[in-house]
């Protein structure tokens, strides 16, 4: 009973962490994402052609943040949804080749990239970005980084009602924990 109840709460806290953490500070400024962390942006192994898309599903981007492409030998291109299904290069929005492209994400709803280069697009190299809308999250289009997940939750709780509950929670845990 104890430890499960423990294992409870110790998700509730996860969640509330995640849910909060991006979205609660309003001084925080605008972020700045390193495209595919340290493997940059290049054609990603045969057995992995969902890297790109998985590397975006795990951050979320607010409006006035950059992304950063660092690459040799490749390119990037913004595309409409179409050409990004189809991994069709002949007219993009946008195309880079200098090894070093920073976006930024000025708008919310969903940017599509594929690399220029011939067939690395079909083999993985192409990625969905979705970037929340202000009113998307308790905090508007504000966010930021913390070292503390319980006063990113502390700070939610007074911040955000719908949270409110889930972060009481999240202290019944944290007072039984320790
Ligand atoms: C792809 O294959 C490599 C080498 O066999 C392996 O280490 C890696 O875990 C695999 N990746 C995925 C996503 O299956
Ligand atoms: C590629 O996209 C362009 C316009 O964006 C279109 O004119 C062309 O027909 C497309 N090619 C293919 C093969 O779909
Ligand atoms: C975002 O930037 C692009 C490229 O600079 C520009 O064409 C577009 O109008 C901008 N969108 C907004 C909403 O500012």
């Amino acid at each position: 009973m104890a430890s499960s109840s423990s294992t409870v709460h110790v998700t509730l806290f996860a969640l509330a962490f995640l849910l909060s953490v991006h979205n609660l500070f309003p001084l925080a400024s605008a972020f700045e994402f390193q495209v595919g962390d340290l493997k940059g942006w290049s054609m990603p192994p045969k057995n992995d052609t969902g890297f790109y898309n998985e590397w975006a599903s795990r951050n979320r981007f607010c409006p006035g943040d950059t992304i950063r492409f660092s690459y040799r030998k490749d390119s990037v291109m913004e595309v409409r949804e179409e050409e990004y299904k189809k991994c069709n290069a002949t007219q993009p929005l946008y195309f880079s080749n200098t090894g070093n492209t920073l976006i930024e994400l000025n708008r919310s709803g969903s940017f599509y990239f594929i690399s220029g280069s011939s067939g690395h697009c079909q083999r993985g190299q192409r990625m969905i970005i979705v970037v929340l809308s202000p009113e998307d999250g308790p905090g508007g289009d504000t966010h930021g980084k913390s070292t503390s997940g319980a006063v990113a939750v502390a700070v939610a709780a007074a911040a955000a009602p719908a949270l409110v509950l889930l972060g009481q929670f999240v202290m019944m845990s944290l007072d039984s924990m320790f």
